[in-house]
């Protein structure tokens, strides 16, 4: 969509400016967000500003991030995404400009702070229904993956990979672990129990993943948070990926193994018409 904020300004995107010496543009030294809006009304806010409020102390940016949810409420009303089913809005702060110097600028700069808003087109039902394949790759991040900073290297080359061989997913997997994927997190059934990754340091706290714990104890499903063995993920009977670009998206395939018997399971059935339902879209 055309109308960004930056710093202050709603703008075109066009007429947006940001200095070279940003340290977003120099160094990745920034934190992200993004926060899912159901016909205009941002869902689960609370959660997402939280996490951004984690990571800006985790990295030392000295931003309260108090005006965000005005920011995401104009950016939804200038882009008119008040109306559409599903939006989603970015907002990044940096470190803001100072000259290249790897330490943080003394006295501190204010920090950039940039946002958009676009329509999220969910594929229809009968193409959900059909599933999506992964693939998996050997963890290349840092340690601290529970921070979302803007620094996406690894995730953008994993999704490349998906990409190139001609999947919608990439899988992390550190030391024979299957954690998440690269742009949302990962469960898996065993036997009617759900299982995702724990969190730690080695994965995103997905928003999403957390509502989607709290569906399944709405519906009765039992949920383990523990760690899945690639090997055991490839004997799962369905795995599925979840997060706000996601919302809840089955695999059946990973790294050219059926998952189950091939078809999308009930479990992830049941989560995603309740994900729609609870969140009116
Ligand atoms: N990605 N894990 C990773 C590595 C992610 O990048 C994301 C989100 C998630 C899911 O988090 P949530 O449910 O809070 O959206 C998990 C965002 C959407 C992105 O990079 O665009």
């Amino acid at each position: 969509m055309s109308v960004v904020y930056l710093n202050g300004e709603y703008l075109h995107r066009d007429e947006a400016r940001v200095s070279v010496n940003d340290r977003g543009f120099v160094f990745a030294d920034g934190i992200y967000e993004v926060t899912p809006a159901y016909s205009g009304r941002l869902f689960r806010f609370e959660h997402h500003l939280a996490r951004l409020r984690k990571g800006l102390a985790a990295i030392g940016i000295d931003y309260g991030a108090g005006a965000i949810e005005d920011v995401k409420h104009g950016l939804l009303a200038r882009n008119g995404l008040d109306d559409v089913p599903v939006a989603y809005v970015y907002v990044q702060v940096t470190r803001g400009v100072a000259p290249r110097s790897h330490a943080f600028p003394d006295p501190p700069v204010p920090p950039t702070v940039y946002g958009f808003a676009n329509q999220y087109h969910r594929a229809s039902m009968d193409v959900w229904e059909q599933g999506t394949k992964a693939i998996t790759t050997g963890d290349q991040r840092w340690a601290r993956a529970d921070i979302k900073a803007i620094a996406l290297l690894p995730n953008v080359l994993a999704q490349q990979a998906a990409v190139d061989a001609g999947v919608s997913n990439t899988i992390f997997v550190r030391d024979g672990i299957a954690l998440e994927g690269s742009h949302n997190n990962m469960f898996a059934v065993f036997g009617g129990v759900l299982a995702t990754a724990p969190k730690s340091n080695y994965i995103l706290h997905g928003v999403t993943r957390d509502f989607v714990i709290e569906l399944a104890g709405e519906l009765g499903i039992p949920v383990e948070e523990r760690a899945i063995p690639l090997d055991e993920l490839y004997r799962a009977d369905e795995v599925f990926f979840t997060g706000t670009t996601t919302e809840v998206r089955p695999a059946v395939e990973v790294d050219g193994k059926t998952i189950g018997d091939g078809k999308v399971g009930p479990v992830a059935r049941q989560l995603f018409e309740r994900f729609l339902a609870v969140t009116g879209s």
